[in-house]
């Protein structure tokens, strides 16, 4: 009884892991909940398989110790051993297995309609740049790094890159799917409930490829077509004294070079658009919650944060520092 105890009580932490907001194994979309109907027989599968092989390898190495090896077998039996063991076993333990990932994926992968909601998705070096399509193709609003969709609908996520590859993957919601340079690849998302899910580039990309992150928010349709809304607009004109003077420093600073707040002149397209910065949940690609404190870290000192970013550090003075979080704040 004191044994069952402590396995129960040391295959909790295992079991609680299993839920969470990167978790294969906690679906909340129907796509994921196949994925997760696939992984558990398999799971079951290669722990039998596991544990055969290591009882035979173990009776092996003990007759050996003790001496007792068995009788030579005749070519019949082994050739009988080799048809089984080799071919037969393997085949009917793998199978089932390629039959049901094949349907599955075509399951998947089955067209949406032509209206559905579509966002395109470019995997940059290290973050992800998103823009939503109108009904004919067109841009219509521009973020990064978190991507909202309105559960109970399935979305169209059209995957690019102009760089490396990458790869797509919201465990809780859909299998990863990469990102190609010169080609679009195409998934769907479906999200059962409202809920912020993690998502993880899953193809190995350079430096911060461990912290190419990004949230995916899915929220009932009437918040998502009010965010959709507010992100479309251009951004809020700086109001207070402070939001003015940082609203220069962000152009004397070079900022514009590379970022781009919609409804001003800077146009920059190296780094995330920031025309609703303030809006989102985390920074450098949901590395670090996006708070005053943490803005200012990471735009004084990116390597810091995010080794090998390709945002440059800053050499701004506390009070143009200061002027300059204000402005940014105010990107809601
Ligand atoms: Cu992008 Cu790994």
């Amino acid at each position: 009884h004191v044994r069952t105890t402590g396995l129960l009580g040391a295959a909790t932490p295992l079991l609680t892991a299993c839920e969470g907001p990167q978790s294969v194994l906690d679906p909340a979309g129907s796509a994921a909940e196949l994925i997760a109907r696939l992984w558990w027989p398999t799971l079951f599968v290669a722990t039998l398989v596991t544990l055969l092989v290591l009882t035979l390898l173990t009776v092996a190495v003990f007759r050996a110790h003790r001496k007792q090896a068995a009788l030579p077998l005749n070519a019949r039996q082994s050739r009988n051993l080799v048809i089984a063991g080799g071919i037969i076993l393997p085949l009917a333990a793998t199978i089932p297995f390629a039959l049901s990932s094949f349907s599955i994926g075509r399951t998947i992968d089955a067209p949406l309609p032509d209206d559905a909601m579509t966002v395109e998705v470019v995997g940059k070096q290290w973050w992800w740049e998103v823009h939503y399509l109108d009904e004919a193709g067109d841009r219509i609003a521009t973020t990064a790094n978190e991507i909202h969709i309105p559960t109970d609908e399935p979305v169209r996520f059209l995957l690019k890159s102009d760089n490396v590859i990458h790869s797509f993957w919201v465990p809780n919601l859909q299998g990863k799917t990469d990102m190609m340079p010169g080609r679009t690849n195409v998934t769907s998302v479906t999200a059962d409930e409202p809920g912020v899910y993690r998502g993880q580039c899953a193809e190995y990309c350079g430096t911060q490829h461990a912290l190419m992150a990004f949230l995916l928010v899915a929220e009932e349709p009437e918040r998502f077509d009010a965010w959709l809304e507010g992100q479309r607009q251009p951004a809020a004109m700086p109001e207070t004294e402070t939001q003015v003077r940082g609203h220069d420093v962000f152009f004397e600073a070079g900022c514009a070079g590379c970022h781009t707040i919609r409804g001003t002149s800077a146009s920059g397209d190296l780094g995330p658009d920031l025309t609703h910065l303030a809006s989102r949940r985390t920074l450098a690609s949901a590395t670090v919650p996006n708070r005053i404190g943490h803005l200012g870290g990471w735009i004084t000192d990116p390597q810091h944060v995010k080794p090998g970013s390709r945002m440059p550090p800053s050499e701004l003075t506390p009070e143009e520092l200061k002027t300059l979080l204000g402005y940014l704040e105010s990107l809601e």
